[in-house]
């Protein structure tokens, strides 16, 4: 069992977690990720570590309640316990001094590219963060980004908060003003990253993308996670999770991540049922 450090809410549905796990945060480095499951008899959950510290032995997972085991993970407090946390999985996001660096987070997603951008920044990158939200209360991770970057922009689809728009916006921005940038990392929902993907290409500039597919096992023996890369069959567990976001079949991805929606939804209003009436909310 892993014992739960501590348990927060950053926003609605979104929780932080601090969870003992010495040997994973000894080992662990920025772009992985652990497999968890909140009872030994339940769902694999891919969770990617936002962040750890190798002398408490813990790593930070920041969860957002979709479906059934991760509002189940999200009821969890500190004192509680998780069944299985497996990890570190996933090959390490490639780190090197590029130059200017954007990373850019969208929604959870801000929660996966932190780690990297912290890692950019100690790799000595000039780094810009771009982290949008579709609300203000819904912003991530907003003084840890900060915290790694040489400039900062948040950025809300209501304008309730910091620039009014899209990350791409932002970033299209940024690219016209003349900046020059060697390098992005862009983490979020599939329409963000293929939209990240169609502003850089046209100038050439480098990016990858961390893909989220169905996984399973999360050690290449399942293929549950396959993705489309430069019309190659690839293992998002083994070959990334992040890949070259200009070879990318976002339309294959978005296809397969919804063969279960039907059974997802039903699992999750089961479990929402149950809790009622067990007088859980
Ligand atoms: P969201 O829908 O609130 O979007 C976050 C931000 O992404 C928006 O504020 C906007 O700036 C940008 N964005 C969204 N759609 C865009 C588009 N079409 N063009 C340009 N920019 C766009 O995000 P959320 O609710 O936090 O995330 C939900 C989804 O993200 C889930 O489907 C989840 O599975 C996925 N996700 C993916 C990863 C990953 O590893 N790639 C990580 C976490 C979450
Ligand atoms: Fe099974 Fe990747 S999750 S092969």
């Amino acid at each position: 069992m892993y014992r739960i450090v501590s348990a927060i809410f950053l926003a609605e549905n979104i929780k932080k977690f601090e969870i003992e796990a010495p040997m994973i945060a000894k080992k662990r480095k920025a772009g992985q990720f652990v497999i968890v499951r909140v009872e030994s008899n339940g769902e694999r959950v891919p969770l990617t570590i936002a962040d750890s510290d190798p002398e408490k032995g813990t790593i930070t997972i920041i969860v957002q309640g979709a479906g059934k085991s991760t509002r189940e993970l999200n009821r969890k407090e500190a004192g509680d316990s998780i069944a299985d946390v497996v990890g570190p999985l996933g090959t390490p996001s490639h780190i090197e001094n590029f130059g200017t660096a954007v990373s850019i987070g969208g929604g959870v997603g801000t929660a996966i590219a932190y780690p990297t951008a912290k890692a950019l920044k100690e790799a000595g990158n000039y780094v810009i963060t771009i982290n949008g939200a579709r609300t203000k209360e819904l912003v991530l991770l907003e003084d840890e980004m900060k915290a790694c970057s040489d400039e900062a922009y948040i950025t809300t689809d209501d304008g309730s908060y910091g620039y009014n728009g899209f990350v791409t916006q932002k970033l299209q921005e940024l690219i016209d003003s003349g900046k020059k940038i060697d390098f992005v990392l862009a983490i979020g929902p599939i329409p963000m990253m293929k939209a990240v993907a169609d502003v850089t290409r046209p100038h050439g500039i480098k990016t990858v993308v961390s893909l989220n597919p169905i996984m399973i096992d999360g050690t290449g023996m399942c293929g549950g996670c396959r993705v489309t890369v430069n019309n190659e069959i690839k293992f998002a567990c083994i070959d990334g999770p992040e890949f070259d976001a200009h070879q990318v079949d976002f339309k294959n991805l978005a296809d397969r991540n919804r063969i279960y929606q039907h059974e997802e939804k039903e699992a999750g209003d089961a479990f929402e049922h149950a809790c009622k009436l067990h007088g859980q909310g």
